[in-house]
């Protein structure tokens, strides 16, 4: 899939109302998005699978739902204030600002070997090079100044070599005001990450639950960054949500722990979000771009339009997050094993994921484009499509409409369905194929006579004649 398609799917999105430009009257806000119709039902259906697949699969994994806002030295503790930056650099010529990783991503080999000669560094062609180039030019600016200049990094905006200013570290994380912060002269931030807030509440949930080691805890809910430069659609914005699992384990358990969601969480990807695997791949962080609270992490990359990209991060947290937490605030946030009458900071394997990307990667991987019938249809699993059946009459006369409607109202107390009496029938199912929606349903002549209709597959266009009292099964055996 070329990056031309990612563009097709942008305008499918916008006229489908899966996903709409946002204060489009006002022409936008760059890199915000408003979730349409069919939009808001296909992220639901992705956040009710992940949903089920920690709480309802794991008894000992349990749900919470913490603010937005904390207290700020939530994020003093939790490095976020100190660490949590990204290198940026401007065009002087054009004014452009870039992440400095994300602009070398975009440099002719030539220019990287340039950088990693000027620097001593070994090129090995990944990500770990750019994180490297990216952390020596923040770490020695003085020596490093021009380097993006003289390597001849070259502006993607303008075509032409940029004239770079000095790498810096910029913060991403959104700051406000709110009557506390003035109190403390501290200021409120958005959170960046939802996790924090399970891990101020921990030992609420587990003593109010009755958990013991090894729990976890599930949050769906929005983080904020203030990103340099989002792009690529929905996959990088500066408000999205996050899906995060945080697994308390005994710091002995902590690597077959990780081994563990590692398996669990490729696997939710093919049988439960209907990804190929092959278009799924592991990357493990190396030592030098490691966050810095972890101790190990691994990144599920799927393979975009624009090529291979994070869409969720496992991580092994450690105690780091407990400890500093109990530091500042002065509070045991040790748990205690009373069948051992063992007392110790949990160690915490983190699953987190943004539903956003899932929700692109969940569209890239369904969009097809069927030359042989001209006809572009989403091939969306039947627990993701927005709408599962669309019902159709053939005429909009000789009482075909009523049937329809009698029939509607039948398949829709199982389904979620869609009727449709607009233009020919070839249309509506092609709208429909585009809608992702798996099955159409078809009220012709012969319906009145003998209570039978006519069912289509989206993916094969087969139909079949079926009786009334079998769509159901039909549709249940053939989902
Ligand atoms: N609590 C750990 C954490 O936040 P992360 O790797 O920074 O780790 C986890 O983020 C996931 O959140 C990513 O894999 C991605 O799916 C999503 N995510 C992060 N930043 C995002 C952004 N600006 N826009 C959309 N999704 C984002």
């Amino acid at each position: 899939m070329s990056k031309k398609h990612l563009d097709k799917i942008v305008s499918l999105c916008k006229r489908k109302g899966f996903v709409f430009p946002n204060s489009e009257i006002y022409g936008g806000l760059k890199a915000s998005y408003d979730y349409g119709p069919l939009g808001v039902d296909l992220k639901k259906a992705i956040s009710e699978k992940w949903w089920e697949a920690m709480t309802r699969n794991f008894s000992n994994i349990v749900g919470l739902d913490s603010s937005i806002m904390v207290h700020p030295d939530v994020w003093e503790a939790s490095g976020h204030v100190a660490n949590f930056n990204d290198p940026m650099t401007d065009n002087k010529d054009n004014k452009k600002r870039y992440r400095v990783d994300d602009l070398l991503l975009q440099q002719k080999s030539k220019v990287i070997d340039a950088l990693c000669n000027m620097m001593s560094i070994e090129n090995t062609n990944d990500n770990d090079t750019i994180d490297k180039i990216s952390s020596t030019l923040l770490n020695d600016t003085d020596k490093y100044n021009d380097a993006l200049e003289s390597a001849g990094v070259i502006d993607p905006f303008s075509g032409n070599i940029g004239k770079w200013t000095q790498a810096t570290q910029f913060n991403l994380m959104f700051k406000t005001n709110a009557g506390p912060s003035e109190k403390t002269g501290k200021s409120i931030y958005l959170r960046p990450e939802t996790a924090q807030g399970i891990y101020i509440n921990y030992l609420l949930v587990q003593n109010s639950m009755r958990l013991k080691v090894p729990f976890g805890i599930a949050q769906i809910g929005k983080a904020f960054r203030n990103e340099i430069i989002a792009r690529n659609f929905i996959f990088r914005t500066r408000e999205f949500e996050q899906m995060e699992m945080q697994y308390f384990v005994h710091p002995s358990e902590d690597e077959s722990s990780m081994k563990f969601w590692k398996e669990q969480r490729i696997d939710f990807y093919s049988s439960e979000l209907g990804i190929n695997k092959e278009n799924l791949k592991f990357h493990q962080h190396s030592e030098d771009s490691l966050a810095h609270y972890a101790k190990d992490a691994f990144d599920i990359e799927y393979n975009f339009p624009f090529g291979w990209g994070e869409v969720e991060g496992i991580h092994n947290r450690t105690d780091f997050d407990l400890k500093e937490h109990e530091k500042l605030s002065g509070k045991n946030m040790m748990y205690f094993d009373a069948i051992k009458n063992e007392k110790y900071h949990p160690y915490i394997i983190e699953t987190s994921t943004g539903l956003n990307r899932l929700f692109l990667m969940v569209l890239c991987e369904a969009y097809h484009e069927d030359t042989e019938n001209s006809r572009i249809v989403l091939k969306l699993p039947f627990d993701l499509a927005p709408n599962k059946i669309v019902v159709c009459p053939l005429l909009k006369k000789d009482g075909l409409p009523e049937k329809a409607q009698e029939i509607f109202n039948i398949v829709s107390s199982e389904h979620k369905c869609v009727y449709d009496e607009q233009g020919s029938i070839g249309k509506r199912y092609y709208r429909q194929d585009e809608a992702g929606t798996p099955f159409g349903i078809t009220i012709d002549h012969e319906t009145l006579d003998n209570n039978t209709v006519t069912i289509r597959e989206r993916d094969s266009m087969e139909q079949h004649r079926i009786s009334l009292d079998k769509i159901l099964e039909f549709v249940s055996n053939n989902k």
